[in-house]
C-alpha cells in the first residue's frame, strides 16, 4: 500500500500543538457552550438549576462533571427544535436520526456550524490520506442521515471532486469507481463488503480499482474486517467516528500512518469516559461510556451527551489530541446470553477467523422457554453442498463457544443468504417478546 502520511506542514497548528494549548482553547471555548447553552436553551437552564450549577462555576476542564448530562430522551422531548439556542431562521440545515424507536431526533446547523463540520471533515479526510485533486466517491446514504452530506462538504473544502452516488444500486457503484478513477470511497464498513461482492460477481479484480483510500463508519467494525477489506482492494482501510447529536462524522478519526485507533478533534469536542451505571467519570484508559461535549457549535449546543458507545480515551499519537479505542460497540447492542455478555463485533472477529465462510452476518434472537437463544447466520465463501455447509458451521460454532463462552445456534447458508447492508446493516434482528 502507499505510504500516504500527510505532511506535517499541511495540519492545522492545533492538531499538533501542545496539551496544554489545547486544553486553555477548551476552557475557553467551554466557558462559552455552557453559557450559550445556558442563556438560549429553556432545558439546559431548568437541569442546570436542578443540578444547583451556573455556567459561573466552571473554573476548570473538571468541573465540567458537575453539570447534568444530556440524554436522547431530552432531544426526543423536545421534539422538533426545542434544543436550538439559535432563532430557527439561523439553522439553515437540518439533518435526523432515523428514529426506529419512537420520534427521530432532530439535529440542526447554523452556517457558521456548517462551516466548522466541513472543517472538521475535510482534516479528517486528510488524515486518512485523501488529498486536494483526489476523486472521492461516496457511497454513504445522502438526506437526513449525517453521512452523505458530511462527507460530500469535507470533501468540497479539501478540494477534492466528489461523486455524491449515495447507497444502493450497487452494480453502478462499481462501474463508477472505476470509470472515473475513484481513489478515496466513504461508506459504512457493512457497505463495502456489498460493494466487494459485486465487484467479484462482476469478474472484476478490487486489487486492480483505482481506490487507495476507504473510510469507513456509521457502525462498529473490527480490525479483522479492517484486515480484510485492506487485502482485498490494496488499500488503507480507516475508520471514522461520530454521530448526528454531536455534530455526524467528524468527531474521531483514525490517521493513515498509525491506524491506532481514532483521534478525536478536541478542540471542538471535550471528552470525558463515565462508567455507564453510576454515571461517575473514570480516568483515562478505563474502558466506558463515551461523553461528549460541544465545544463550538452555535445551534445546538450539547451538553455532556451520552453517546452510550463504549471506548476508552487513550493518549496522542499521530496528533496532540487523544485517542479513543475503536469501538466495541454500543450499550445497546450489548446482548447478554445465559449471563454472558457479547457484542455483535466479536461474532464478527470470530467469524473472520474461520476460512471458508463470506464476511456477512445476522443474529437473530429468541425466547426459548426461560432461556434466550441466539441464532447466527452466516453463509459459505463458495461451497454449496449441504454437507461442506454443516461442516463450516458446525466448526464456527464450536469455535464461538471456545473464543467467547458462549452457545450459539450456527446456520451456515450458501452464497447470497444473508441480507446485504446498503449503509448500516441491521446485525440483530430481537425477536424476545417485548416485556
Ligand atoms: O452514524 C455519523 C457517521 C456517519 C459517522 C458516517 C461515521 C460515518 P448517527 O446515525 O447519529 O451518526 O449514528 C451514531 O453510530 O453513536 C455509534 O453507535 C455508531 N457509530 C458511528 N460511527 C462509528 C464507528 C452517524 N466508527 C452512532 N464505529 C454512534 C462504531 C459507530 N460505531
Amino acid at each position: 500500500m502507499l505510504d500516504l502520511a500527510p505532511d506535517r506542514q499541511s495540519l492545522d497548528p492545533i492538531e499538533i500543538a501542545s496539551r496544554d494549548e489545547i486544553e486553555a482553547l477548551q476552557l475557553t471555548r467551554l466557558k462559552w457552550s455552557l453559557a450559550h447553552a445556558y442563556h438560549n436553551v429553556a432545558h439546559t437552564a431548568v437541569a442546570f438549576k436542578a443540578a444547583g450549577v451556573h455556567p459561573d462555576d466552571l473554573r476548570s476542564l473538571a468541573d465540567i462533571r458537575r453539570f447534568p448530562f444530556t440524554q436522547k430522551s431530552d432531544l426526543r422531548a423536545n421534539y422538533p427544535f426545542g434544543m436550538f439556542a439559535v432563532p430557527r431562521e439561523q439553522v439553515i440545515r437540518l439533518h435526523a436520526s432515523s428514529g426506529t424507536t419512537g420520534k427521530p431526533t432532530v439535529v440542526g446547523y447554523t452556517a457558521k456550524d456548517l462551516d466548522t463540520w466541513a472543517g472538521l471533515m475535510a482534516r479528517s479526510m486528510r488524515a486518512c490520506g485523501t488529498r486536494p485533486g483526489d476523486i472521492v466517491h461516496l457511497s454513504y446514504g445522502y438526506g437526513l442521515f449525517t453521512g452523505g452530506l458530511g462527507f460530500h462538504y469535507g470533501a468540497e473544502k479539501l478540494g477534492c471532486t466528489v461523486v455524491p452516488v449515495s447507497g444502493g444500486m450497487t452494480h453502478r457503484q462499481v462501474s463508477l469507481i472505476e470509470d472515473f478513477g475513484a481513489s478515496t470511497i466513504g461508506s459504512t464498513p457493512s457497505y463495502m463488503l456489498s460493494i466487494l461482492d459485486e465487484y467479484r460477481a462482476q469478474g472484476r479484480d478490487p486489487r486492480q480499482s483505482p481506490l487507495r483510500v476507504g473510510i469507513f463508519g456509521g457502525e462498529p467494525w473490527t480490525n479483522a474486517m479492517r484486515a480484510e477489506i485492506e487485502q482485498a482492494f490494496d488499500m488503507h482501510a480507516l475508520d471514522c467516528y461520530g454521530l448526528s447529536e454531536v455534530i455526524g462524522p467528524g468527531v474521531a478519526i483514525e490517521c493513515v500512518e498509525t491506524k491506532d485507533g481514532l483521534h478525536l478533534w478536541e478542540d471542538h469536542f471535550l471528552a470525558e469516559i463515565i462508567d455507564p451505571a453510576s454515571g461517575e467519570v473514570l480516568p483515562d484508559g478505563q474502558v466506558g461510556e463515551l461523553v461528549l461535549t460541544s465545544l463550538t457549535k452555535e445551534a445546538l449546543p450539547i451538553i455532556r451527551y451520552r453517546t452510550r458507545d463504549l471506548t476508552r480515551l487513550l493518549p496522542g499519537t499521530a496528533r496532540s489530541m487523544r485517542r479513543i479505542e475503536k469501538l466495541r460497540g454500543r450499550s445497546d447492542d450489548m446482548i447478554i446470553l445465559r449471563g454472558v455478555n457479547v457484542f455483535p463485533s466479536q461474532i464478527e472477529e470470530q467469524l473472520l477467523a474461520q476460512p471458508g465462510l463470506a464476511l456477512h452476518f445476522q443474529i437473530e434472537l429468541r425466547r426459548e422457554g426461560r432461556m434466550d437463544a441466539m441464532i447466527l447466520s452466516v453463509e459459505t465463501a463458495n461451497a454449496t453442498e449441504d454437507a461442506e455447509r454443516l461442516r463450516l458451521g458446525a466448526r464456527l460454532q464450536k469455535r464461538i463457544k471456545q473464543m467467547l463462552g458462549i452457545t450459539v445456534q450456527v446456520n451456515a447458508g450458501i452464497p447470497g443468504t444473508v441480507p446485504r447492508s446498503q449503509g448500516k446493516a441491521g446485525r440483530i434482528i430481537d425477536n424476545r417478546p417485548k416485556i
